[in-house]
């Protein structure tokens, strides 16, 4: 079965936890995109060419530590407004979306541009002042000390790139469901997503028997 789910949205929104509540539960693959910029962005960092980086990725260099850090973040986001860049790393994104078994990715253009045609596409979305609050309490738990309108800045910096780039911005695609967890617990966002994937899952397998019965008929 091939079966694609597609979340997005801002940083902090709760789209990683979801995910992954959402690819346990129904037994997919999980990929966080969000990660190949990262690696990107990281090896850069250190010195190369951007285009070239991306395009001589290997799934080992996102398993590589310290892509959780805010520096690595920025530095993802920059190398992210280059259309070359984008455009090495799509193939890899489709080819896991369509993997047998059911895919879920989550990033910031999944259901515009890589999987237009995904089965649930889910925004993902809070408040920036939430979301601040949500990444400064992470930072504080893994003893990076920031202060937190350095955060919430940093949030702002992050959107207003990510949101206003000409490659593939960071939008709702027109037949998202959006989901704003901004005074929402996690159980609860996750719980609405877990429903719309079983519902969508639902209607697959009913228009599959359909298409079968038909089959058997002709
Ligand atoms: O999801 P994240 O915070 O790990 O993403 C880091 C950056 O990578 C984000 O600010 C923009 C970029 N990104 C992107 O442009 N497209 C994606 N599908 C995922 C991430």
């Amino acid at each position: 079965m091939r079966f694609t789910v597609a979340i997005d949205g801002p940083a902090a929104a709760g789209k990683g936890t979801i995910s992954k509540a959402v690819a346990a539960q129904f037994g997919f693959a999980h990929l966080d995109t969000g990660l190949l910029y990262r690696a990107v962005g990281a090896k850069v960092g250190v010195g190369g060419d951007p285009v070239a980086v991306a395009r001589a990725l290997v799934p080992q260099d996102l398993a590589v530590e310290g892509l959780r850090t805010p520096e690595v973040a920025q530095a993802a986001s920059k190398v992210a407004v280059i259309s070359e860049v984008r455009a090495a790393l799509v193939a890899f994104q489709r080819d896991f979306a369509r993997r047998e078994g059911g895919a879920v990715l989550d990033g910031r253009d999944i259901g515009t541009v890589i999987c237009p045609e995904a089965e649930v596409k889910l925004y993902i979305t809070a408040s920036a002042e939430v979301r601040a609050t949500r990444r400064w309490k992470e930072l504080c738990e893994t003893g990076i000390t920031q202060d937190y309108d350095a955060v919430l800045a940093e949030v702002r910096e992050r959107d207003a790139r990510d949101m206003g780039r000409a490659d593939a911005p960071l939008r709702p695609a027109q037949d998202a469901r959006e989901i704003d967890t901004s005074e929402m617990s996690i159980e609860a966002a996750v719980a609405a997503a877990v429903a719309a994937v079983s519902a969508a899952m639902s209607a697959a397998e009913t228009a599959t028997a359909a298409m079968r019965q038909l089959g058997g008929e002709a």
